[in-house]
């Protein structure tokens, strides 16, 4: 009986291995050595199959040649054998393409944060052509449009009303193009630093978006960020902000940012319609979106690595830290 045993498992080991073997074929490419390996595990099986129905039944069901046991080791070890030679070039192709593929998403990675690094410094020169130049040119024109109305006769007044209009009009643009270059380029993280910056952030949020009661916790982080750092770090909550603006539909909405021993955290929760995540990723290349991607990399960039958890109807959680030596070798 334990005889009987020890076949049949021994058995059904063989038939799963040359089961697996077997559906191997055709992803190598139905390569001879490896259609040896399997059909002679096929053999082994069947072999087994007919052991085990001889001693059971007593009988002999199918007549194999009477191969001596060490023959029949010796057929085991040359497949073992052919096995490993075979894997090897298959492991070290394997390893390979691994490598490369380590390779290339290095690349890319670096290629990202030129390019993020290489936005910044352009959105930079934008702001400041557009504050420096056409904010002053604006500026200008205002002057002189108010120059004219002051030469005005008091029976000019069609034109005077016209250059009040004219007037109030640049005062518009003026304003536009202020908007426009803050947007591009916030000055606040120059001026007031990244903690002011961020308190700012948040109030122009809770602004904009007056059914959603905001939770600010925010410490005094801007000694131990680099001044390099922060504008990245500025436009990961930017861009959370952002999103829950678009896509959350939240009613609370809570950041906090906190000291630690090892450096700044960040978290940023809302209880909105949350996002199955995975179902994100699978979208990336036909949504486009590449808020979340653009995050991610930053916070990369700063030494950290960001935790999203999100679940349908419950709300999203935006999480990093960011390591104070990383923090401080940039300064
Ligand atoms: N706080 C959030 N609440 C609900 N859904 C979110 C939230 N943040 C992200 N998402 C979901 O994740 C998707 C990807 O976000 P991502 O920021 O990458 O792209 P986007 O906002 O659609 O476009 P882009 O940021 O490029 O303008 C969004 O389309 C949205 O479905
Ligand atoms: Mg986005």
């Amino acid at each position: 009986m334990e005889m009987i045993l020890i076949m049949g498992t021994s058995g059904l080991l063989q038939v799963i291995a040359a089961f697996l073997f077997w559906k191997l074929i055709r992803i190598t490419g139905h390569r001879l050595p490896w259609v040896f390996i399997a059909a002679s595990l096929c053999v082994f099986a069947l072999w087994n199959g007919t052991q085990i129905y001889a001693v059971i039944f007593k009988k002999a069901l199918l007549s194999w040649p009477n191969l001596p046991d060490e023959i029949l080791e010796l057929i085991s070890s040359i497949l073992i054998l052919s096995g490993a030679v075979y894997a090897t070039p298959l492991f070290m192709s394997i390893k390979r393409s691994r490598e490369e593929l380590k390779g290339s998403e290095e690349k890319l990675r670096s290629l990202t944060s030129q390019l993020l690094t290489a936005q910044e410094q352009e959105r930079k020169r934008i702001a400041m052509e557009l504050h420096d130049e056409l904010g002053q040119a604006l500026l200008v024109l205002k002057l002189q449009f108010s120059a004219i109305g002051d030469k005005l006769r008091k029976d000019q007044k069609s034109l005077a009303e016209g250059v009040q209009h004219s007037l109030a009009y640049l005062d518009c643009l003026l304003d536009n193009v202020r908007r426009l270059s803050w947007d591009l380029c916030p000055a606040v993280l120059e001026q007031a630093g990244l903690s002011q910056a961020l308190r700012q952030l948040l109030n122009e949020f809770g602004g904009h978006h007056k059914f959603v009661q905001c939770s600010i916790d925010i410490d005094d982080i801007d000694d131990l960020i680099a001044t390099g750092s922060q504008i990245g770090l500025y436009r990961v909550l930017q861009e959370c902000l952002t999103n829950i603006g678009k896509h959350a539909h939240a009613t609370k909405v809570a950041v906090a940012v906190k000291r630690q021993e090892s450096g700044v955290s960040f978290r940023v929760e809302d209880n909105g319609s949350g996002f199955n995540m995975s179902q994100v990723l699978a979208d990336k290349t036909a949504s486009g979106g590449m808020g979340l991607a653009a995050m991610d990399e930053r916070v990369r960039m700063l030494g950290g690595a960001m935790g999203i958890t999100s679940e349908v109807g419950k709300g999203t959680r935006v999480s990093f830290s960011i390591p104070l030596s990383r923090a401080k070798s940039e300064a």
